[in-house]
């Protein structure tokens, strides 16, 4: 599973559980199976790299299972714990990525001599991938025993990859992509397969994204996003590029907005930028990109449109996430801020999918293959190869 969620960075207190939430499916589904959970929490180096005990603390809360937790991933202590967990118990082991190991992408073949699936693989009977969220890396959890152990797709992972899957069928038209974040590495290839593929109808922008193709449409741009510009040079090349051809399709702000000294909010046109980073689009924007939204038959957002956590910054991101929850369209979200808001604002439930993907989702919106899905679809070959006719 991937219950890598936003914490507090000095109390290390659960700020959304959705990912948490969303697994229950699957553990309502294991009632009588021995259940042994694993996640990794953030990365090496960072403020929210910590154990698991308060995710298994709040997990309890969303399954009917007895929930432990053990201080240990697979060493001695872990692996006593495992051997005794009872039929209609769950164990929740600690952030895999304490493994060194668990850090490293690497070739399948690779990861299945890992000293991570050596260790783990001679304690169970079955694998099931639900990590749908972490599907983008190929690590010794996702890949290595998926390659390890008869394997099977979790609840949420069936789930997440049929929505998200969908959109690069046959989505309703109009189908609108809104991308914002900060990422732009990650939302250029969405924009060039969606539009290559003629799977949108039009690609709304903001955060930096919109600042990106602003500047590849040489307009003017506030001095401080100018500097954040010049380490993207081949993104502004690419982003010059799609804007070239798919001119119809793709929309940037009409205007942004800026704090003043106070920090108070003052919008402008996109001709007459400040010297200041913009930290929101404009109530223009806002106003024309809602209309587009609620006009659209699909609409997918990824990523908040801009500087939401601060105050009356967050107009743009909530406005289009309210048009979007009040269409009667198909409707798609991803990426830990923008869902985190959502559910903020008490609106989760009104999307037709909530994803709980950022990378992975856009990964696969790009044309990308997951190695934790192929690592699944070997996985049922071998299976099917092994049942006797
Ligand atoms: C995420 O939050 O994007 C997933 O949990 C993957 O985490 P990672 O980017 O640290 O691999
Ligand atoms: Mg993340």
């Amino acid at each position: 599973m991937d219950i890598n969620v936003p914490l507090d960075p000095s109390t290390h207190q659960i700020l959304d559980e959705t990912r948490i939430r969303a697994i229950s499916e699957t553990l309502a589904g294991l009632q009588d199976a021995r259940v042994i959970l694993g996640s990794h929490q953030s990365r090496p180096g960072k403020d929210d790299f910590t154990n698991l005990e308060p995710h298994a603390a709040a997990l309890a809360q969303y399954c009917s299972q007895n929930v432990e937790f053990v201080e240990d991933v697979l060493g001695p202590h872990a692996r006593q714990k495992i051997a005794k967990v009872e039929p209609g118990h769950v164990l929740v082991l600690d952030n895999l990525r304490f493994c060194a190991e668990e850090n490293v992408d690497d070739k399948p073949e690779k990861l299945l001599k890992t000293h991570f699936v050596r260790q783990l693989r001679p304690l169970f009977d079955l694998n099931i991938n639900d990590a749908f969220a972490a599907a983008h890396r190929s690590q010794p959890s996702i890949v290595g025993l998926t390659e390890a152990l008869p394997s099977a797709a979790g609840r949420l992972m069936e789930r997440e990859l049929k929505a998200v899957s969908a959109l690069l069928v046959e989505p309703r038209r109009p189908c609108v992509y809104v991308l914002g974040g900060s990422k732009v590495e990650d939302k250029i290839p969405v924009i060039e397969h969606i539009l290559t593929r003629d799977k949108a109808d039009k690609i709304l922008l903001g955060g930096v994204p919109a600042k990106l193709f602003l500047k590849a449409m040489d307009k003017k741009i506030p001095a401080d996003d100018e500097k954040e510009m010049a380490g993207l040079q081949t993104h502004i090349k690419n982003a010059k590029s799609l804007w070239m051809k798919y001119k119809d399709k793709i929309e940037v702000p009409v205007d942004l907005a800026y704090g003043d000294t106070r920090g108070k909010r003052t919008d402008r046109g996109i001709d007459i930028p400040l010297k200041e980073s913009a930290l929101d689009i404009g109530a223009k924007t806002v106003e024309k990109y809602s209309k587009v939204v609620e006009g659209a038959a699909t609409t997918v957002a990824n990523g908040p449109l801009g500087v939401f956590e601060r105050d009356g910054f967050d107009l743009g991101t909530k406005q289009v996430l309210e048009a979007m929850a009040k269409s009667n369209g198909y409707t798609v979200i991803g990426g830990g801020h923008l869902v985190g808001l959502a559910s903020i604002l008490g609106i989760d439930e009104r999307f037709k999918h909530v994803s709980t993907a950022g990378g992975a989702m856009l990964s696969l919106l790009s044309g990308q293959s997951l190695p934790g899905v192929e690592a699944l679809v070997r996985a049922a070959e071998r299976m099917r190869d092994e049942k006797p006719d």
